[in-house]
């Protein structure tokens, strides 16, 4: 396994007041993530804003997000200013609250540049795992912002959060893609056919996982 890069990130996490708790879910019988801010060296993970509207809408946009990810949902484009509110007001703040996951807006520290949107998804409490979704702008890639986020989102899941495992599910033909996950100490684990629905039609997905043993033995 490659070494996990460790972004100094793990010691600087910064617990935020609680938008939502479970009081406003009585049906939902499943935990809720932490809400916090996480911190690299380079970047910030915060929780989207109404102030994201315009750089979300114009990133969502982009030929490349539009073709990995597809926003707003498989088939229906274009992805409109309303989509990006409704992603910066009411979805990503809710993923929380239903215990789903959690969504962070990166930002470059010195910046505030917007830089993307990264998130857990499909949470499987009991089971103790979980999968890192993202998109970066397209103004900033190519600079390692991906590999950044992943590593620290991973790392706070499985150290902090006492998560078993973590995924990155990529289209086979992601090479970006797949290449954050390799670099961020992910083990390619085999294939899913027709997994995931894109714009222009479903795909095989590469599955890669980490593990808390991977970090644990990494970091000794
Ligand atoms: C995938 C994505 C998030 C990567 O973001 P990023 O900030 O540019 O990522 P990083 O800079 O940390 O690393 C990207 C790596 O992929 C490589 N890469 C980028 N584009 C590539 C391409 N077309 N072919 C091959 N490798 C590519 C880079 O060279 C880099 O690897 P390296 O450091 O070994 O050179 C970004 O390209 C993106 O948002 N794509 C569209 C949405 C998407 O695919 N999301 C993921 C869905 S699973």
């Amino acid at each position: 396994m490659g070494a996990v890069p460790d972004h100094g990130e793990a010691a600087r996490v910064v617990p935020t007041a609680n938008r939502f708790d479970r009081r406003e879910h009585p049906l939902n019988p499943d935990p809720i993530w932490p809400s916090v801010i996480l911190e690299t060296d380079r970047l910030v993970l915060r929780a989207f804003t109404a102030d994201d509207v315009d750089d979300v809408y114009r990133a969502a946009n982009d030929p490349v997000t539009q073709r990995w990810v597809p926003l707003p949902e498989p088939g229906r484009r274009p992805y409109t200013r309303s989509d990006a509110e409704e992603w910066c007001t009411v979805i990503a703040p809710h993923m929380r609250a239903s215990g789903d996951g959690q969504q962070w807006a990166v930002v470059i520290r010195d910046t505030g540049e917007f830089a993307g949107a990264f998130g857990l998804v499909r949470t499987l409490w009991r089971a103790r795992t979980t999968e890192i979704g993202y998109w970066t702008a397209p103004w900033v890639r190519g600079k390692g912002v991906a590999t950044e986020a992943v590593a620290v989102i991973a790392r706070w899941a499985l150290l902090e959060q006492s998560f078993e495992r973590v995924e990155i599910k990529a289209a086979t033909a992601n090479t970006a893609s797949r290449r954050v996950a390799e670099k961020t100490g992910f083990l390619y684990e085999g294939t899913e056919r027709s997994a995931m629905p894109l714009h222009e039609g479903r795909v095989d997905l590469a599955v890669y996982g980490l593990v808390r043993a991977d970090l644990t033995h990494s970091d000794s």
